[in-house]
């Protein structure tokens, strides 16, 4: 059973600059949650008990938020990156927290679905225990204009009905993409990732990637697997300014009490627009 998981939250954010100039882009509000609320509340859903935060500088308003959290099971613990030298740097953090069990990474800045009510981290938890797996990855169809901007997954076969994963190419153009499957900020790993990831070269901006690190573990002919998000469960990426004001308008039209109202405020006005 996979009770722990690490959320990486140090990252700069700078691509949502100014908004994230004091304050980190996890605790961006989307419509009446901040972002990183969104992916513990999933993570405690999908019977996560313990929970590590990698945080760094400004990050703090993340530990007081949580502080008086409703969540009575989670366990919370706090650690820090001394400086953001990417995800990879980031989850190395987690080794002492982590021991000899395996553990969830979520992203701190991605959303799984509209009311985050997403199951894929158990069909993720469930796929790596039935395979012996060392890496299972969640992983998202996008356009196949768009594979420059993700990690995509070369896949190899279907293993009692899980996906295996050959090799994981970064940021590949279309006509290099090997499939449109795009890695979608989930993942489970066991402990072997903590020495991969201490074998990765920075890249030129100095940042050590894990799907560098998870790439080392498809040569070595470790397991690694790639879960589908359904429709349902897509992911709103609120790291750039177009998909956090998607993420914002879609969850504040859906909203139980304010919902209605914005849906009716906005209708009037693309018809006045319309005249
Ligand atoms: P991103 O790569 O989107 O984060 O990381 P970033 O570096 O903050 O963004 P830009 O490029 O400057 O705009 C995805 C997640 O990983 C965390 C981030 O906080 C975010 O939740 N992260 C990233 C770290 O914890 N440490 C890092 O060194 C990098």
């Amino acid at each position: 059973m996979i009770r722990s998981a690490v959320v990486p939250v140090a990252g700069l954010g700078t691509r949502l600059l100014p908004a994230t100039r004091s304050q980190p882009k996890e605790m961006l509000p989307v419509a009446r949650k901040p972002v990183v609320e969104y992916v513990i509340d999933e993570l405690a859903a999908n019977g996560i008990e313990q929970i590590l935060f990698v945080t760094g500088r400004n990050k703090t308003s993340i530990e007081d938020h949580f502080d008086l959290g409703e969540s009575a099971v989670t366990k919370f613990f706090y650690t820090r990156q001394g400086s953001p030298r990417g995800l990879g740097d980031a989850v190395l953090a987690a080794e002492h927290f982590a021991g000899d069990d395996p553990f969830v990474v979520a992203l701190g800045d991605s959303i799984l679905g509209l009311h985050a009510k997403s199951q894929a981290v158990s069909r993720m938890i469930e796929v790596f225990e039935h395979n012996a797996a060392a890496c299972v990855v969640a992983v998202e169809e996008v356009p196949l204009a768009e594979t420059g901007q993700y990690g995509i997954v070369a896949p190899s076969g279907v293993e009692n009905g899980a996906v295996r994963v050959a090799h994981l190419i970064e940021k590949p153009g279309p006509e290099k993409a090997p499939s449109r499957l795009a890695i979608a900020g989930r993942y489970i790993f066991s402990p072997r990732i903590f020495a991969e990831i201490r074998r990765v070269e920075a890249d030129q901006r100095g940042e050590i990637q894990l799907t560098d690190a998870i790439e080392r573990m498809c040569t070595a002919g470790l397991r690694v697997y790639a879960v589908q998000l359904t429709p349902e469960e897509r992911r709103y990426d609120v790291g750039n300014f177009a998909s956090y004001f998607e993420a914002f308008v879609e969850f504040a039209l859906a909203d139980p009490v304010h919902g209605a109202e914005l849906q009716e405020m906005l209708r009037k006005k693309f018809e006045v627009l319309a005249v």
